[in-house]
Formats: C-alpha cells, sequence, structure tokens
C-alpha cells in the first residue's frame, strides 16, 4: 500500500491491477489526477487532444516508475471516443473524466457557439466518454468506477458563466442518471465537485483586487491545491467508496457554505 497524502499519511490507496483513463490529462488537474493514481499503482492512460503534452507527462510519470501510455482524444469527437474505447485497448475500470473548458461572458453576450461549446465539452463530452466505458467494461464483464469532475458551479451560480454552470449541474445530475442504469453491472458514477483550484491558468486572476476579493469569501480563506483533492480522487476511484454511487463529493474550502 502506498501512502497518498504527503504528511500525516493516514490514508492509503492501493490501485495496483487497475488501468485507470484520465481524460484532458495535457494539463492541470488531469495532469495531476494521472500522477496521483499512478503514485497509488494504477496503470494510466493519458488522453487528450495535444500528443506533446501528453508525452511530457507520460515521461515524468514513468521516470518515477509508473505504468503509462498516451491516446489522442476528443471528447467532442464520437469517433475520437469510440476509438479510445475499441477492443484494440483493455478496458478501463477507472474513468477520470475531467477535460473541460471555461467560458467567460455575460449571459447576453454569449453567442450561439460559445453556448454549444461549452455543453458540447463539458456536458455531451462526458456523456459520450462515460458511455463508450460504460459499454467497454459491461462487455468485458468488469465493474470499474467513473468519476465525472463537475464543479461548486454545478450548486450555485456565479456571473458570466452561465453555459459553463449549466454543463456542470447538467454534468451532476446525469451522473445520478448514470448511477442509476449502471448499478447493475458493478459501474459506480460519482462527480467531484472543485470549488477554485490555483492553476496556472487563473493564478493572475486571483492576484488582482478581485480575485482577493473571492478568496475572502470561501470560509478557510484560501484557495484550494491540487493535493486537496487527491484524497477525494482515490476514494471515489478506489473500492474504498464501494457503496457509494450516484452522489458528489465537494472539495470547496466551504466556499458553497459561505454566508449571504
Ligand atoms: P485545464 O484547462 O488546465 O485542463 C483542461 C483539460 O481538458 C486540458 O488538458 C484540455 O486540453 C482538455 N480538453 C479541453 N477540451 C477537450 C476536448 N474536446 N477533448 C479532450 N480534452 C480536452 O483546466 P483545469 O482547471 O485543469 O480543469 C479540469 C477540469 O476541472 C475541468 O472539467 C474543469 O471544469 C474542472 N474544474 C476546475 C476548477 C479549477 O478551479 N481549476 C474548479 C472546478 C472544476
Amino acid at each position: 500500500m502506498r501512502p497518498f497524502l504527503r504528511s500525516g499519511a493516514v490514508l492509503s490507496a492501493d490501485l495496483s491491477g487497475r488501468h485507470a483513463i484520465v481524460t484532458g490529462a495535457s494539463s492541470g488537474l488531469g495532469r495531476h489526477f494521472a500522477v496521483v493514481l499512478a503514485r497509488a499503482g494504477a496503470r494510466v492512460t493519458l488522453a487528450a487532444r495535444r500528443l506533446p503534452a501528453l508525452e511530457e507527462t507520460a515521461s515524468m510519470i514513468a521516470g518515477a516508475g509508473g505504468s503509462v501510455d498516451v491516446v489522442l482524444l476528443d471528447v467532442t469527437d464520437a469517433g475520437s471516443v469510440a476509438a479510445a474505447f475499441s477492443c484494440e485497448s483493455p478496458p478501463f475500470d477507472i474513468v477520470i473524466n475531467n477535460a473541460g473548458i471555461a467560458h467567460n461572458a455575460p449571459a447576453l453576450q454569449t453567442s450561439a457557439a460559445d453556448w454549444q461549446g461549452v455543453i458540447d465539452t463539458n456536458l455531451s463530452g462526458v456523456f459520450r466518454v462515460a458511455q463508450a466505458a460504460a459499454g467497454r467494461m459491461i462487455a468485458a464483464g468488469i465493474g470499474g468506477s467513473i468519476v465525472n469532475v463537475a464543479s461548486i458551479l454545478g450548486l450555485r451560480v456565479a456571473g458570466n458563466v452561465a453555459a459553463y454552470s449549466a454543463a456542470k449541474a447538467g454534468v451532476m445530475h446525469m451522473t445520478r442518471s448514470l448511477a442509476l442504469e449502471w448499478s447493475r453491472y458493478g459501474i459506480r458514477v460519482n462527480a467531484l465537485c472543485p470549488g477554485y483550484i490555483e492553476t496556472d491558468l487563473n493564478r493572475d486572476f486571483f492576484a488582482t483586487d478581485a480575485g482577493r476579493a473571492l478568496v475572502r469569501r470561501v470560509p478557510q480563506r484560501r484557495l484550494g491545491k491540487f493535493e486537496d483533492l487527491d484524497g477525494p480522487l482515490l476514494l471515489l476511484a478506489s473500492e474504498a467508496s464501494s457503496f457509494m454511487t450516484g452522489t458528489e463529493i465537494v472539495v470547496d474550502g466551504g466556499h458553497l457554505v459561505s454566508s449571504l
């Protein structure tokens, strides 16, 4: 058993013998999730559209002794999703449905194309991947765990993110529907809902006055770090959550319970 909490190490997860796929693994949270799963012993397939970025992550994981491969995947393209889950590759029993895009604009200035782009990636893309993955699991006679990465914006709203929030709320309700339909196959489907996590993309914003004001509304008065998601990710991915399906875990420093 490998410890996955750097300090304290009160929890551990052993994913030896498991095969995970992480969508959107070329950067940000997806890349981190892949490292965490590999560190816990899973063979990890990194899936996204940018081969060089995937290969860079793969070398990092392989260099640390992990078992890893890469596959090109565009979650908006049904053919690409079908190819990633074809009979040519072994079925995945852990699926981290993480690929997503952000779009910030007032609702009145959100074009039909912008709306469609967010929904197609963040909602329909999650469905395409879950459906293809579950179909392969069922055909192979194995169960598995699907973790859909949603957001606290699926539970509450903020300005200028109508399409994103609608997509994430859709992901959470879809998670419940899929859990209901696929329990009979031993497939669990849950959602992970991060609050604001500091990444390369948003670091500059959080250094501004507006960004600092936002952080002050988080009861714990800080942004999330990638590592804050490790325990919840491993819980949902592993058999430690074998009686959990159709539910969500919120990791947000208390942001959803901020004072009205
Ligand atoms: P990111 O932009 O660093 O990563 C998104 C990944 O998805 C990238 O690798 C990108 O290439 C990939 N991707 C985008 N469209 C794709 C497509 N059509 N096919 C395949 N891959 C595609 O962003 P970040 O922050 O790491 O976000 C990851 C997930 O976490 C997203 O679903 C996001 O909505 C969610 N999230 C992020 C939060 C944050 O504060 N960073 C908070 C809550 C949720």
